[in-house]
């Protein structure tokens, strides 16, 4: 009786014996595929921190929450590459703020230092669109010379990294419905815009080459583009290379301002004029004194 309560228990002690090892296999089992699947987060985690280094992938812009404009600049300017003022961002967006129209473009946009001011400024407005004109490419930059030092620094700069932190940028704010990108030199984008027919800018902010003829030609080229009284701005107006360009702008412009912020940074804003033919009583008044 006893040898067989002893054989019995023996016998399940066999059976949970082989459970255990059923049970630890299978544990086993898992324990392989958690292995594998970190190697491949692994492998990933590797992948993506070589893309970071290899191709500097922009950190995120971070807009505070809330909705006033001022803060919002004040908290995404020193997150954006380039060139633009504080004081300047927030002068643009009074700009944007005190006209009516919503075409707004900017002819050399780096990594949108002053466009996103403009957008953001611009972007609750009804059909607000603000055109990037941009080629981020180093031999447009250089295409026609400024100093040597200047040159050689454009010669160098990674543009393509400063372009991908722009769109991210773009991104993070939610301007993507409000930029659009036209990744031309000013030339090409001026004859594009040219045959939209009818296609004219309320506010244009002109900050590309700013080699003496490329600037002159960006302002005389661009101006028919203007809608009548719109607000033509450019900068580095005290450059010597640039004052060709402001020069022809105050002579065929009215000045709204010029700002210097030092010996550096100046820009000015210039509302364009009403052609005649877009003044009827003006050129009835001067018809009428041909005729007479
Ligand atoms: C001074 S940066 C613009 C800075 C920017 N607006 C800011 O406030 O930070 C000048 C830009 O003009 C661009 N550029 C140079 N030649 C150009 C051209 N022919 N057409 C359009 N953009 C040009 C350059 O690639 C460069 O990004």
């Amino acid at each position: 009786m006893l040898e067989q309560q002893a054989a019995m228990h023996q016998a399940m002690l066999a059976e949970q014996d082989a459970k255990i090892r059923e049970t630890q296999a299978v544990v086993r089992e898992r324990e392989a595929v958690v292995r594998e699947r970190e190697a491949v987060v692994r492998e990933r985690e590797a992948e993506i921190n070589a893309l970071r280094a290899g191709r500097d992938v922009p950190g995120r812009i971070t807009p505070p929450p809330g909705g006033d404009l001022a803060d919002c600049i004040r908290a995404v300017l020193p997150q954006l590459d380039g060139w633009c003022s504080l004081q300047k961002a927030l002068w643009l967006t009074e700009l944007v703020t005190k006209m009516g129209g919503a075409r707004i473009g900017e002819i050399g946009v780096y990594g949108g230092r002053s466009l996103i001011p403009l957008a953001l400024a611009a972007r609750d407005r009804p059909g607000a669109t603000v055109y990037a004109i941009e080629p981020w490419s180093n031999s447009v930059a250089v295409e026609e010379a400024t100093s040597e030092d200047n040159d050689q620094w454009w010669r160098e700069v990674d543009l393509n990294k400063i372009k991908l932190g722009f769109i991210s940028a773009v991104m993070d704010c939610g301007l993507a419905g409000v930029v659009k990108l036209i990744e031309l030199p000013s030339d090409e984008a001026r004859c594009a815009f040219q045959a939209m027919r009818g296609h004219k800018f309320d506010l244009l902010h002109i900050d590309g080459s700013h080699a003496e003829a490329q600037a002159l030609a960006d302002v005389q080229n661009w101006l028919p583009l203007m809608a009548p009284g719109g607000i033509l701005v450019l900068d580095d107006i005290s450059w010597e290379t640039v004052t060709k360009a402001r020069d022809y702008l105050r002579a065929t412009c009215d000045v709204i301002g010029e700002v210097s912020e030092g010996s550096d940074v100046s820009y000015g804003a210039y509302r364009t004029r009403p052609a005649l033919a877009e003044m009827p009583e003006a050129g009835a008044t001067l018809l009428s004194e041909v005729l007479a």
